[in-house]
């Protein structure tokens, strides 16, 4: 009798340790539980290109079918459907060959692997696939970072009347060169806000350069989720579609007298609050456009 008390005590010890084994380490896996702890993976332009992880992301409001394969395989390319605002990561160390069809003609590109892309509209809301993406699936990612021309960020300050009484804010600042030449030339206050920190530390080194760093701050953050109503000027070079998504918080943030300034894009729905366009050519001879607005 003695004996088997022991066997079932010993039975049930063991089972006991299986369960707490078994549920302990199901409880502190992320995997089995993505809502507590979201496991993200690609961080920033650089992170992407360290972890050796090709990516593309869907930034238009449809899903986008392309087909992909290693350069120079003899295989058919394999086909895929991209997701609105989905990521797909390719791994590896191949540069691999895309397709996908774009206003009744078929575009390929050779993307080299640990790349952030992007597919979005162009200038003539056709498809096309860009370098550069944030790559992080909680960020809504409004454009790839493509620096405004020096005479066009000096046109841009010049049409908004920047002065040093002026808080100026560029959402999606980039290098931080807008709010660094208000501050240089115009002693104005800026704050630019950007979600790559490559981006915020060139920035950072810039203003130093510069020797405005008393006059400006960068932060590394969402603009969709940022405070920006201190703003007296906020200048934009983001996207149609990005200003679309932008437009209720700059409603509902700036004071009216506000200037918006946007580089080559309007801003959807506020054609009434217009107050001047212009054309201006950069050093190269390219046409970009600039629209001021007044809120
Ligand atoms: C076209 S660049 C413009 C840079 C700068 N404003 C200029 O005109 O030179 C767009 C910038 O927006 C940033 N960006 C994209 N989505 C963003 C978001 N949700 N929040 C903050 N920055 C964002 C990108 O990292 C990129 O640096």
């Amino acid at each position: 009798m003695k004996q088997k008390i022991i066997f079932a005590t010993l039975i049930g010890l063991v089972v006991l340790a299986s369960a707490v084994w078994y549920f302990g380490i199901r409880i502190e896996s992320p995997q089995d539980n993505p809502i507590t702890e979201p496991k993200l993976t690609v961080v920033s332009t650089e992170e992407a290109a360290h972890k050796n992880e090709l990516t593309i992301r869907n930034v238009t409001d449809e899903t986008v079918h392309y087909t992909i394969k290693p350069l120079g395989s003899d295989n058919e390319p394999e086909m895929k459907s991209l997701e609105v605002g989905a990521i797909h990561r390719i791994p590896g160390d191949s540069i691999m060959k895309i397709f996908f069809r774009s206003a009744g003609e078929t575009i390929s590109y050779n993307l080299d692997p640990g790349m952030p892309y992007s597919f979005r509209y162009d200038e003539n809301d056709e498809l096309e696939l860009y370098d550069g993406s944030s790559g992080r699936i909680d960020q809504v990612d409004l454009a790839p970072f493509v620096p405004t021309p020096m005479v066009i960020v000096e046109k841009m300050l010049e049409m908004s009347e920047v002065d040093k009484g002026d808080i100026v804010y560029d959402l999606g600042c980039g290098d931080g060169r807008i709010v660094i030449m208000a501050a240089e030339r115009y002693g104005a206050r800026g704050v630019g806000i950007d979600l790559d920190p490559q981006r915020i530390s060139e920035s950072k080194i810039g203003a130093a350069n510069a020797g405005v760093e008393n006059l400006v701050e960068f932060r590394m953050e969402d603009v969709t989720k940022s405070n920006f109503s201190e703003a007296t000027v906020v200048t934009l070079y983001l996207l149609t579609e990005s200003n679309r998504v932008l437009r209720p918080e700059l409603e509902r943030q700036l004071r009216s007298g506000a200037y918006v300034v946007s580089h080559n894009y309007p801003i959807p729905g506020w054609e009434e609050k217009e107050i001047e366009f212009v054309t201006i050519m950069d050093e190269g001879g390219e046409e970009h456009y600039i629209y001021l607005y007044q809120r």
